[in-house]
């Protein structure tokens, strides 16, 4: 059941070119599972921001973002102990059922679509399933968060520039290796790809939010069933029924 809180921003700190991390605190009723995301009133902006939920601890959601617009830029620039009106938590999570009979598992996040994996992938650590992960960045300034995967998962890294990890794209480190099922959250260009290579999995999908809780139709997706609210049904949707 979502919730309608007011945080404190206990930090708020730059961990690369453009990308922040925010930790939020507070009273945390219902808690997230690692998919879901939060929608976060910015003082002078009608619409919602939506973010991923990174982390999860105790009192603290965490939340990485990058500056791409008025409302991530205003973020970004808001001091400890600033109150936050805050939706949470909002959408489905990835679906971890017979997780463990799914054979070998693969995390794959590009740019900003990395932080809900790194949620997931403690939640899969803490259910003792193996998986390996591979991140993908355009470049050494922009990537953020390799040693916290490392501390718990073979990784794999690939950047446009060729300055952090194998030179290239994600998908050219998946060819190499062998996987059953994959999660991935990324940019759209980075999930038609690993859709394409055909194996089973979930993908988190992003779509511009009006209302943010299934209210305004606002975030209509066509699947290969019917039109969904990537916000509702979503934003975890199953391989079997995304079309590109
Ligand atoms: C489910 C979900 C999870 C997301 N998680 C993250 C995350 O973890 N980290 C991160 O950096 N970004 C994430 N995004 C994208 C993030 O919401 C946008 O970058 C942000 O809203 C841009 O706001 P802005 O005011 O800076 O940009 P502007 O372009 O000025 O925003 C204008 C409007 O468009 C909407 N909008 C812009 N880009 C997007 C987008 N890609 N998706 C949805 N709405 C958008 C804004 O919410 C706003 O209503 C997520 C989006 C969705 C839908
Ligand atoms: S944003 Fe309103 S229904 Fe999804």
């Amino acid at each position: 059941m979502k919730s309608q809180v007011v945080l404190k921003i206990k930090s708020n700190i730059k961990l690369a070119k453009n990308i922040f991390l925010m930790k939020i605190f507070g009273y945390i009723e219902n808690l997230p599972v690692p998919g879901q995301f939060i929608n976060i009133k910015i003082e002078n902006f009608f619409l919602r921001r939506p973010f991923s939920i990174c982390n999860f601890k105790e009192d603290t959601i965490s939340i990485i973002y990058k500056i791409v617009g008025k409302g991530t830029k205003s973020l970004s620039k808001m001091k400890p102990n600033k109150s936050l009106n805050v939706l949470y938590p909002l959408g489905n999570g990835f679906d971890l059922n017979d997780v463990e009979k799914r054979g070998k598992i693969i995390l794959v996040g590009g740019g900003v679509g990395i932080p809900p994996l790194y949620f997931l992938a403690k939640e899969l650590k803490k259910l003792k399933i193996n998986f390996e992960v591979v991140l993908g960045f355009t470049t050494y300034e922009e990537s953020f968060f390799v040693k916290e995967f490392l501390d718990i998962s073979k990784l794999h890294v690939a950047s446009i520039d060729g300055k952090i990890g194998k030179k290239g794209l994600v998908t050219d480190i998946l060819k190499e290796i062998s996987h059953d099922y994959y999660f991935t959250c990324g940019p759209l260009a980075m999930l038609k790809a690993v859709h394409k290579i055909g194996k089973e999995g979930q993908l988190s999908l992003e779509e511009r939010m009006g209302c943010g809780f299934g209210a305004c139709m606002g975030c209509s997706l066509r699947t290969s069933t019917k039109v969904k609210r990537v916000c509702a049904e979503g934003p975890i949707f199953k391989s079997s029924e995304v079309v590109f």
